[in-house]
């Protein structure tokens, strides 16, 4: 859908780009931002703060290469302020040295620890990774992760490819819990159970489930909601899955997270730190967060689109910094069970 929301985010990303020959010189009433987010999901947030605030936001939206683009720019980078998604990416950015710790008390009260696990980064929106199934072939509806393996899914199992970042998050999550060699018997399970090569997108999984390739997939509950509102044939997808309630045994939902974090060397600090407090503000929240059908790490805001749709969820207790120590090992598992073959 290219309605005015997105016509409008494009001219504000384009008219930040145009007018941010920034940097070094930027106004104490400045941010600089640099993204991996779409213009489109942050627009209003960044106009909203914009208008609250009296400060302005200059953006640049990279799908690729920020952390390079900042480590390049070294000590004379304007950037203040990172969003980013998918805690793998997060934890680069913390390991190449491009962030600093954020002293905030809104950030310590309002977002529990184990969802900013070093103080150089802190969560915004969590973004589940469940199980989905054929609303019309498959009778249950709650699932743990590990049963995935079970032969029952023989041929009717659908994902995306195990070295995309999502999977990679999941499998770690996996090996934290269980260990090494339990999460390579999980994965050669995964894949024997396999309709069809792991790969494509997450949407894809619920198109599969239509038409009848598969009955049970993993998707990312965002475009469970992206597709509820769609006006073309990803409605129909919608349409045959059903979202089950899916947690690891004994534990809680795997999530994965979009966050902020504070650049190494910002020239606006306290403009930055406004900037992310306002993001984790109730308005802010709801903004970004229903503008992705993500979950609000707010506890105050109870209504988000996400939970409308799809009802409450208990992330995993889990540290993500504890499940980021295991992406290496997960990568390699997905290569030694073949996988991606
Ligand atoms: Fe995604």
């Amino acid at each position: 859908m290219i309605g005015k929301t997105h016509l409008r985010a494009l001219a504000l990303s384009s008219s930040l780009l145009a007018a941010s020959g920034f940097a070094n010189s930027a106004v104490a009433q400045d941010v600089n931002l640099y993204t991996t987010r779409e213009p489109a999901l942050l627009s209003p947030v960044l106009e909203a703060f914009t208008k609250d605030t009296g400060i302005k936001v200059n953006a640049v939206f990279l799908k690729d290469g920020l952390q390079e683009r900042i480590r390049a720019e070294g000590a004379n980078s304007p950037a203040d302020v990172m969003l980013l998604v998918d805690v793998g990416e997060i934890n680069a950015a913390v390991e190449a040295g491009i962030t600093q710790p954020i002293k905030s008390d809104v950030v310590d009260k309002t977002v529990p620890a184990q969802l900013r696990p070093d103080n150089n980064w802190v969560t915004l929106t969590k973004r589940a990774r469940i199980v989905v199934v054929s609303k019309d072939r498959v009778q249950q509806d709650a699932i743990t992760y590990e049963e995935l393996a079970d032969p029952k899914w023989k041929g009717k199992f659908c994902i995306r490819a195990g070295q995309h970042p999502y999977n990679n998050a999941f499998f770690a999550a996996y090996i934290a819990h269980h260990g090494q060699e339990k999460a390579e018997t999980y994965l050669k399970a995964l894949r024997t159970n396999a309709a069809r090569k792991p790969g494509g997108g997450d949407r894809d999984v619920a198109r599969d489930i239509q038409s009848g390739l598969c009955d049970i997939a993993v998707i990312n509950t965002y475009y469970i909601g992206l597709m509820s509102q769609a006006k073309n044939e990803q409605k129909g997808w919608y349409d045959a899955i059903k979202p089950l309630k899916t947690s690891f045994a004994g534990g809680g939902t795997h999530v994965n997270v979009s966050a902020a974090a504070l650049a190494k060397n910002a020239p606006n600090k306290a403009n930055a730190v406004k900037l992310i407090e306002y993001m984790l503000g109730e308005k802010a929240q709801t903004i970004y967060a229903d503008g992705n059908f993500e979950f609000p790490v707010n506890p105050d805001v109870k209504e988000s689109a996400a939970v409308k749709l799809l009802g409450t969820i208990t992330p995993d207790k889990l540290s993500l910094s504890d499940v980021a120590k295991q992406r290496k090992p997960a990568a390699d598992l997905v290569d030694k069970a073949g996988f991606d073959s």
